[in-house]
Formats: structure tokens, sequence, C-alpha cells
């Protein structure tokens, strides 16, 4: 597992790279996965608002598009120019908690040095989840 200043470095990474010509605002995320790659996620705006695309669903979407197993992630790594450690909004939330394990760890940093650890569980309780996702069935793949 890379050290905090490291996740927060690689989190700030994917912020150089956000698309925010509307909001200005930057976001990164870093998603370790289970063989200690370290995926990037920035926020991704659109002129029509409401297709705009978090950091961190940018990283989950895009892991789970490259084939990694859904819940098979070790952390998550966030960082945004916030007063303090910048706080997930809701949706990705719900989405850290579909695809995320409840006890993985999120860090969460801000551009000046606070930071945060918490888990998927406690950023979300009493999530919302299909009655069988608990033990997921494997998705169908072709
Ligand atoms: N945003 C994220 O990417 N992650 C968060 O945790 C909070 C909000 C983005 C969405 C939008 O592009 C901008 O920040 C302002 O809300």
């Amino acid at each position: 597992m890379p050290s905090k200043d490291e996740l927060k470095k690689q989190a700030a990474a994917a912020m150089s790279r956000a698309y925010v010509p509307y909001s200005q605002f930057k976001v990164g995320a870093a998603l370790i996965t289970e063989d200690g790659q370290i995926l990037h996620g920035c926020n991704v705006e659109n002129a029509a608002y409401g297709p705009t695309n978090c950091a961190e669903r940018t990283a989950l979407f895009r892991a789970i598009s490259d084939g990694h197993a859904p819940r098979s992630f070790r952390a998550l790594a966030v960082i945004g120019d916030t007063p303090g450690p910048i706080s997930p909004c809701g949706i990705c939330r719900q989405v850290m908690s579909e695809l995320c394990l409840p006890d993985m760890p999120v860090f969460l940093f801000n551009v000046k040095g606070d930071s945060a650890e918490t888990t998927v569980a406690e950023l979300l309780p009493g999530a919302f989840h299909m009655p069988d996702v608990e033990e997921p069935k494997e998705t169908g793949k072709l």
C-alpha cells in the first residue's frame, strides 16, 4: 500500500488533469487496485452540467472498464482545493458503496495539506444495496 504522501501525490496528479471549464474546481482521485496499480480519475464537466462526472466515479468506472473486479480495491484517495479535507458527494458515496468493500479506507486531502481517513461504510451509513449485493453474483461476462 502506498504511503499517505504518495496517495496525495497521485491524487494531485489526477487533479491536474481535471476538465472543469464551468466550475474551475479541480478534483483528483487515485484508486489502489488489488495488485498495487494506481488508477487516476479527475472530474470531467459538461456544458449541460448533468453529465458531469466526479473524480471518484471516473477512477472507479475506469477501473471496472479496465477489468478490475468490483470490491477488489485496496484504497481510494481524493483531493480538492477545499478548506478542509474534501468531502465526496452523495452520488460518489453510493457508487463507492456498490463497487468497494465497506471497510475499504478512503483518504481525503486538500491542497494545503489537511487530511482525513475514513471508510466507505462511514461515508454512507445505511447505503442502499440490491438485496443480493452483499454476496454479489458475478455479472454476465461474455
Ligand atoms: N466534484 C468531484 O469531482 N468530487 C467531489 O468529491 C466533489 C465534487 C466535482 C464535480 C464538479 O465538477 C465540481 O467538483 C464542482 O462541484
